[in-house]
């Protein structure tokens, strides 16, 4: 079989079986099969696979044909331009979260007198704000949780791979729960769970069936997880202190009034992406 031959027959198998963007997909998973990169496979076309990459090869686009997203099958996705390691153990980290990043960068960048801010991350995932933030700031302190232990070793292995695994601790735990009163952070963020549970049934299978309900349960109307961490972390905040929350496309007004009715931030504000949709929500400690 040539490789031209398999990447037909790869395509044709994934069209059948509904996958989207069947071509580009076959040519990532015969890419993989034969450790090639895209261009070196464009390069090889007339050339013949072996048989034990065609074995690899039919095995990968099975996995893809029956509903498995393709970075857990090739094993990686890119956020901030950092190549992560993703498994069916983290949530694959999604482009809009790059907004998160991006504000946090901006009050770190704001924030007077700190040399070395201290900033929390709760629910790390596969690690990808907090490693995003320490190859951004030369100088930071990060401490990255996650009430799943399997996320973490995920999350600690893309440190160390992305060579900033001196900058972050990383801390089993139910959002504030492992910190005693006194610890205090610069600032708080998070991206958690949002999705209410109704939803979950009416997920894309690939979401549903194979990331981790645990990345993905928000409670009865989604905003479970946002009430308690919105009613724990000041005690946890620095004078003058940030919170920042990505947010459900529809949870802007909730969260803000969450926030708000606590008492101890000021007026919350929300960031909206490029297309208008509301992403994230900042607020500041009232001094
Ligand atoms: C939406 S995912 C975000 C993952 C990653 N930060 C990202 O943006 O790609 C939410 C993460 O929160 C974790 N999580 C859920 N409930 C938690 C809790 N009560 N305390 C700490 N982490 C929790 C999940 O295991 C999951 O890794």
């Amino acid at each position: 079989m040539t490789v031209l031959e398999a990447l037909n027959w790869a395509t044709d198998y994934l069209k059948d079986h509904g996958t989207e963007n069947p071509r580009l997909n076959a040519e990532l998973l015969l890419a993989c099969s034969m450790r090639l990169s895209k261009e070196e496979l464009y390069i090889r076309l007339p050339g013949q696979v072996r048989e034990e990459e065609r074995k690899t090869l039919e095995g990968l686009v099975q996995r893809r044909g029956s509903g498995e997203p393709l970075q857990y099958i090739l094993g990686h996705q890119e956020f901030w331009s950092i190549d992560l390691k993703v498994d069916s153990r983290v949530l694959i980290p999604r482009p809009e979260t790059e907004h998160l990043v991006e504000e946090a960068l901006s009050i770190l960048a704001n924030i007077s007198s700190k040399k070395n801010p201290s900033v929390l991350e709760l629910g790390t995932g596969s690690g990808a704000i907090a490693i995003s933030l320490a190859k951004e700031v030369k100088k930071i302190f990060l401490v990255a949780t996650d009430l799943s232990g399997d996320a973490l070793i995920v999350a600690r292995e893309n440190a160390t791979q992305a060579g900033v695994s001196d900058k972050i601790g990383f801390v089993k735990g139910d959002l504030l729960q492992p910190f005693h009163q006194g610890e205090t952070f610069d600032l708080i963020l998070s991206n958690p769970p949002y999705i209410p549970d109704s939803e979950i049934n009416g997920l894309a299978g690939e979401i549903k069936n194979h990331e981790p309900l645990i990345a993905l349960q928000g409670g009865k109307d989604g905003l479970e997880v946002y009430r308690k961490l919105i009613s724990q972390i000041p005690s946890y905040l620095k004078r003058e202190g940030w919170l920042l929350l990505e947010i459900g496309s529809t949870q802007a007004d909730s969260v803000s009034e969450m926030i708000g009715t606590e008492g101890h931030f000021q007026k919350p504000e929300c960031v909206k992406d490029l297309a208008g949709i509301e992403r994230v929500v900042k607020a500041k400690l009232k001094e």
